[in-house]
C-alpha cells in the first residue's frame, strides 16, 4: 500500500489554495513575521523534517525554507541530484515513495512541472513547488504579502508584468483570480505565458505587446530575467527579442505615481530592469525576498498543521 488516506495536501500551483485560504495565509505570514521580530519562541514543527530537492540553483528558496524549518523547531535536508540516487536514474516515483515515508514534507525545484506532479501523486506527505518550468507559487505568496504590507489589499488593483511569459508570470496569472487583481502582460511575440494557465484566469488577464500599454496606470510593475535557468544558451537571442522590454524610469513614469516595483531575483541590472529602478524608491525587492521566509512558514503551517 503506497498511499495513505486521506491524501496529503500539496501546493503545486496557487490554484491549490482557495481565495480565503490564500488571504488567511498572508495574514498569518505577517503575524509570524511580527512574532519572529518580537523574539517569540514558536516551534510547532519540532522533530519534523522537510526534504528539499533542488535540480537547479537557488539562494532565496533554499535559505528561506531551511531557515523557516529551523525557526519552527524542525529540520530541512538539502538534496541535490548530483549526490543522491535521483541523479543516477532512480525513478521519481520511487523517490517519492521512499522520501515520503521518512520526512514530513517535500519541496522540489525541478525543470519539468510533470516531475512535480508525478512525485506528488506518489507522496504520502505534502509536496511544495519550489519552482518548475510552469509555476513559482511560493514567490507569489511573498509578493502578495509584500504588496499587502506596503499598499494594502491588492483586490481591484492593476498589475503589469513586463517581459518573458515564464514560470513567475504564470504564477502571477494564477494569482489574479485568487487575489482578484487585473493583470496586463506585455511580452514579445513567441514569449507568451502558458495558454492553458492564461485561459483559466479568464477576464483577469490580458496580453499586449507594448510595455507602455501594460504599465499605464499600473499599481505594481513586475519583471523577471529574460533567460530563465536552463535557457542560458538562448540568452543572446532573448536579449535582442526583449530589448524594448526593460523596466526603467521612463516605463515606471507610465504607472500610477505610488506604483511599486517587484522582481523575484536574481536580477540583471541593465537588462530587464535598470539599476535606477531596482535600487530606487519604488522598489520593494528586499522586502519581497525576505517575505519568502515568512510566507513559506505560513504555508508550512497550513500544509503540516491544518486547523482542526
Ligand atoms: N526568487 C527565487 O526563487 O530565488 P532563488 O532562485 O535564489 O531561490
Ligand atoms: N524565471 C526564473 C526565476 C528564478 C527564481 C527562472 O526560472 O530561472
Amino acid at each position: 500500500m503506497d498511499k495513505p488516506s486521506p491524501a496529503p495536501r500539496h501546493l503545486l500551483t496557487l490554484l491549490d489554495l482557495s481565495p480565503e485560504e490564500a488571504r488567511a495565509l498572508l495574514a498569518r505570514a505577517i503575524e509570524l513575521k511580527a512574532m519572529l521580530r518580537a523574539g517569540v519562541d514558536y516551534r510547532p514543527l519540532r522533530h519534523r523534517t522537510l526534504a528539499m530537492i533542488f535540480e537547479k540553483a537557488s539562494t532565496r528558496t533554499r535559505v528561506s525554507f531551511e531557515t523557516g524549518m529551523v525557526q519552527f523547531g524542525g529540520h530541512a535536508l538539502f538534496l541535490s541530484p548530483r549526490d543522491t540516487q535521483l541523479g543516477r536514474g532512480e525513478p521519481i516515483e520511487d523517490n517519492a515513495r521512499v522520501l515520503s515515508r521518512m520526512v514530513d514534507a517535500v519541496m522540489i525545484r525541478t525543470f519539468s512541472h510533470e516531475t512535480l506532479e508525478r512525485f506528488a501523486a506518489h507522496s504520502r506527505v505534502p509536496v511544495i513547488n519550489g519552482l518548475s518550468d510552469m509555476a513559482h507559487p511560493c514567490q507569489l505568496l511573498a509578493d502578495m504579502q509584500t504588496y499587502l504590507e506596503h499598499r494594502g489589499d491588492i483586490r481591484g488593483r492593476r498589475v503589469a508584468w513586463i517581459g518573458d511569459g515564464n514560470n513567475v508570470c504564470n504564477s502571477y496569472i494564477n494569482a489574479a483570480p485568487v487575489f482578484d487583481y487585473q493583470l496586463v502582460i506585455a511580452c514579445p511575440e513567441g514569449f507568451e505565458p502558458n495558454a492553458t494557465v492564461l485561459a483559466a484566469a479568464g477576464a483577469h488577464c490580458q496580453v499586449v505587446r507594448d510595455p507602455r500599454e501594460a504599465a499605464a496606470g499600473a499599481d505594481l510593475i513586475v519583471t523577471d530575467v529574460w533567460a530563465s535557468m536552463g535557457q542560458e544558451e538562448e540568452q543572446r537571442a532573448r536579449a535582442i527579442a526583449f530589448a524594448d522590454y526593460q523596466v526603467n524610469e521612463a516605463l515606471m513614469a507610465e504607472a500610477a505615481p505610488d506604483a511599486l516595483f517587484m522582481h523575484c531575483l536574481p536580477a540583471h541590472r541593465g537588462e530587464e530592469v535598470s539599476a535606477a529602478v531596482i535600487d530606487g524608491p519604488q522598489s520593494v525587492v528586499w522586502d519581497e525576498a525576505e517575505n519568502r521566509l515568512h510566507a513559506q512558514k505560513a504555508l508550512l503551517e497550513l500544509l503540516l498543521l491544518p486547523p482542526a
